[in-house]
């Protein structure tokens, strides 16, 4: 039977409780029982369809994930997503990976200090108008909320089309004290890398030639030190480039002589 209207989707998601968790509240302090493991708990707040968290979660099977929408109807396609994701992999029901409905306001009713090791916010709502800048994910209030919750690990991973968000957000976690890295305009500038998993708005934007922007944000102490171990590879420069610059700048400093007219 199809069931209908907003009651129907509720009986929908009672009916589900496998993989739908509608008071996420309960399990503050307790998810790791709940997986029934110690897995790192990778979580992205503002899902939608679930396209995602779903995707990611069979791509990753050594970490535990949870996806959190505000929206009982959205929280149930994600869980006819995931079902479908995992169902390939020949699981009925999803291992590794809970959808919660819950509004982002209350993580930290949800989440104990420490519980998650990563925060996915894909396509968060812009909020272009000044005066809702604190409806944000980015906003320094989201900021210091995540901090709490994420690990020694802890890291935020942070896609959107939108540039006056990405550029808010650079500034929101520069202004946090935040450590950046891996930014990019254009995350798709090179093709795109077959393991890459697109969130639903990703693939729309994608598809009208919209640049995504990217950036990941190093939080927890260990991700720091591991962080300052490998910045400045990007930028070495190796034995072979070293040689060919010497060569390159000693044929630009040899004078040109000009030569001699020879008197007939
Ligand atoms: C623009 S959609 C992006 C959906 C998905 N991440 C994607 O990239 O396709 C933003 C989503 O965030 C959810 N959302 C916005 N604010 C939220 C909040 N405070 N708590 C929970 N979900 C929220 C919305 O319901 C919506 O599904």
């Amino acid at each position: 039977m199809r069931l209908r209207g907003r009651k129907g989707i509720r009986e929908n998601l009672e009916a589900q409780p496998e993989l739908v968790v509608l008071e996420p509240e309960q399990y503050k302090g307790r998810w790791a029982e709940l997986f029934g493991n110690d897995h790192p708990i990778y979580v992205e707040l503002g899902m939608g369809k679930g396209r995602f968290i779903s995707g990611t979660s069979v791509r990753n099977p050594q970490a535990n994930f949870i996806g959190i929408d505000m929206y009982d109807e959205l929280v149930r396609r994600a869980s006819e997503k995931a079902r479908a994701a995992w169902a390939e992999q020949g699981h009925d029901t999803p291992p590794s990976l809970m959808l919660a409905r819950a509004n982002v306001e209350k993580l930290e009713d949800i989440f104990a200090p420490g519980e998650l090791e990563r925060i996915y916010l894909n396509f968060s709502d812009p909020w272009p108008k000044k005066k809702h800048a604190r409806r944000r994910l980015t906003h320094p209030r989201f900021l210091d909320m995540y901090k709490r919750v994420l690990n020694a690990n802890g890291q935020i991973h942070f896609k959107t089309d939108s540039e006056t968000l990405f550029e808010f957000s650079l500034n929101s976690f520069a202004d946090s004290g935040l450590q950046m890295t891996n930014i990019s305009l254009n995350l798709h500038r090179d093709g795109i890398n077959e393991e890459h998993v697109m969130t639903e708005y990703e693939h729309k934007f994608m598809g009208k030639g919209m640049n995504i922007h990217r950036c990941e944000v190093v939080i927890g102490e260990k991700a720091l030190e591991r962080y300052e171990e490998v910045r400045m590879e990007p930028y070495r420069i190796s034995s072979d480039e070293r040689a060919a610059m010497a060569a390159e700048e000693a044929e630009n400093e040899t004078p040109v002589v000009e030569e001699e007219k020879s008197e007939v």
